[in-house]
């Protein structure tokens, strides 16, 4: 029977150009990858969203002080996105550039329909602004006078300006999350957001005089688009708002916008206040992210405390990259970035635990079994099997927490079963069984510890493609997690999703390490 695969689509922050990309950026767009990669596995037709932010008075001044025009500097820093996320092994659907015609495209047409709506009114603006942030404060939200966020001077800003008439939708807002408790995650955050709506919403301009770096409103091209409009409706004009209706329609409302908890307010206040306006569908789910620390401190370029992402992957390889995100940092809380620790958990969980596993268990399957899968009759083993027994229990609480987001508890219950194998391993002593003469408790011992290990390499996969792919390699399997993406391979794959499936007398590969183990960083930094 076949059933049309549902589409999936996840989207990351569009990225400011005024910095390169960092491992902060890198953490939410390798989550954003992972989540994409087990809807791969699970069938469904699948839409990743990334891109770049290009537009504003941030961007203007980066480029005045490195003395281009902003057109050559966003041409120049883009790029190191998009390859930064190839080296991370992020398979990007799509990557959006704000400065793109289509894009301007969907801004004019949002505008226009917030506008036709009423929603847009002209006012004046008198208030201080942080352009770090792009955002206005009011008083009571400066901390000595600086930016809340930045610790920094803010602005003062004077101007007739076309405003978003925010305050309007706080009723509208409220029953949107009374009906919708489960649209924003952690429950925290929605929390914070109900709290900041109760407290009564500000109306916000969406458009500058002062700046010409910007896309020009349709009504009133004296002023150009506020940023944060600009950059909130990349969400639409990527999949052809405006202007391809059969697209929008298949991947509108996107399913989960992924972002850091610092720009939660623009995506649960601001940005379906906008959609409502338009009277378009909300998002879905909106999940925000703690920030990656670098000695407690959020990574990012005001602090001057970023790591880059590409200099870690040529380091370390990608999966390594990875695997720590998802696993050392629970998703939603805030997570410390130390390369010795980074170090420490590969070697323990990739090279000790699941390397050493495969390693010693292919080379025992050399010796006894003529470098085979253990020939055997799976549906004999007994469902006791404390290998079986766990596999198949596992099986549900793994595609559980894959829904929840759940990566960190994914790795655990993977790394339980690779445990228990190793351990099982050690007491079952199959070279004892193998002098015996007992062939039949060797092919179980062996076959069972396979098997495991196979399906922790699946499960993984969406964490660490590369080093599954190796492994199914080493199990006598052509199937590449990393590149085949393409429908059809997954749905080939769907049946691996059980605990024994490895096929009984299969070929193996010659025993090669997996992964090897990494070196402790002289100095950590
Ligand atoms: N351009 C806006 C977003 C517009 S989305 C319509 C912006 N860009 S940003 O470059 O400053 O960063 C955006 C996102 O990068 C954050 O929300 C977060 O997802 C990620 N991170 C940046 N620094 C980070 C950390 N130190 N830790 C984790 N994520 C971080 O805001």
């Amino acid at each position: 029977m076949t059933t049309t695969p549902r589409a999936y689509r996840a989207t990351t922050p569009i990225y400011y150009v005024n910095a390169r990309p960092h491992l902060g950026h890198a953490y939410t767009t390798v989550v954003a990858d992972a989540v994409c990669r087990w809807h791969r596995l699970l069938g469904h037709e699948t839409h990743l969203l990334t891109g770049t932010d290009e537009h504003g008075l941030k961007i203007q001044r980066a480029a005045e002080a490195e003395g281009v025009t902003p057109k050559a500097f966003v041409d120049g820093v883009a790029p190191l996105y998009a390859a930064a996320w190839e080296r991370l092994s992020v398979r990007v659907d799509d990557f959006i550039r704000t400065t793109e015609p289509r894009h301007a495209a969907g801004v004019r047409a949002l505008l226009s329909a917030c506008h036709a709506a009423g929603d847009i009114e002209s006012d004046t603006y008198r208030g201080h602004y942080c352009v770090a942030c792009e955002a206005y404060y009011l008083e009571s939200d400066l901390v000595g006078g600086n930016c809340p966020i930045h610790a920094r001077a803010v602005e003062y800003v004077e101007e007739d300006n076309w405003f978003f008439r925010l305050s309007r939708f706080e009723g509208r807002l409220l029953d949107w999350y009374a009906a919708h408790p489960d649209c924003i995650t952690p429950r925290h955050r929605l929390n914070e957001v109900l709290g900041f709506i109760r407290q009564g919403l500000q109306d916000f301009s969406i458009s500058r005089r002062s700046l010409t770096w910007g896309i020009p409103l349709p009504w009133d091209p004296t002023q150009v688009t506020y940023v944060w409009f600009d950059a909130l409706t990349n969400y639409l004009s990527a999949v052809g708002y405006g202007q391809d209706q059969a697209q929008y329609e298949k991947w509108w409302p996107v399913d989960y916008h992924l972002i850091g908890k610092d720009i939660i307010r623009f995506h649960c206040v601001y940005w379906p206040a906008m959609l409502m306006s338009a009277d378009l569908p909300l998002p879905t789910r909106v999940f925000g992210h703690g920030f990656l620390t670098k000695d407690g401190q959020k990574m990012g370029k005001s602090l001057g405390n970023i790591l880059n992402p590409v200099e870690l992957t040529g380091k370390y390889g990608a999966d390594a990259v990875r695997y720590y995100f998802l696993k050392e940092i629970e998703f939603g809380r805030d997570g410390d970035f130390n390369e010795t620790r980074f170090v420490q958990v590969l070697n323990a969980d990739l090279a000790n635990d699941l390397g050493n596993l495969l390693n010693r268990t292919i080379s025992m399957a050399k010796k006894y079994c003529q470098l085979q899968v253990p020939a055997l009759d799976v549906a004999a083993i007994e469902p006791e099997h404390p290998l079986k027994a766990l596999g198949d229990a596992l099986s549900d609480r793994v595609r559980l927490a894959y829904e929840n987001l759940a990566f960190s508890e994914v790795c655990h219950l993977i790394l339980e079963l690779v445990q228990t194998g190793n351990r099982y391993l050690d007491q079952a002593a199959p070279w004892t069984r193998y002098k015996e003469g007992n062939t039949a408790a060797v092919a179980e011992i062996l076959y069972t510890v396979l098997e495991s290990v196979r399906l922790g390499a699946y499960w993984l996969s969406p964490i660490v493609p590369a080093l599954s792919t190796n492994i199914y390699k080493q199990l006598g399997y052509s199937v590449d997690f990393e590149n085949s993406l393409k429908l059809q391979a997954k749905v080939v794959l769907e049946s691996h999703d059980r605990w024994g499936t490895l096929k009984p007398s299969q070929a193996l590969a010659d025993p090669t390490p997996i992964f090897r183990a990494l070196e402790l960083p002289a100095t950590d930094h």
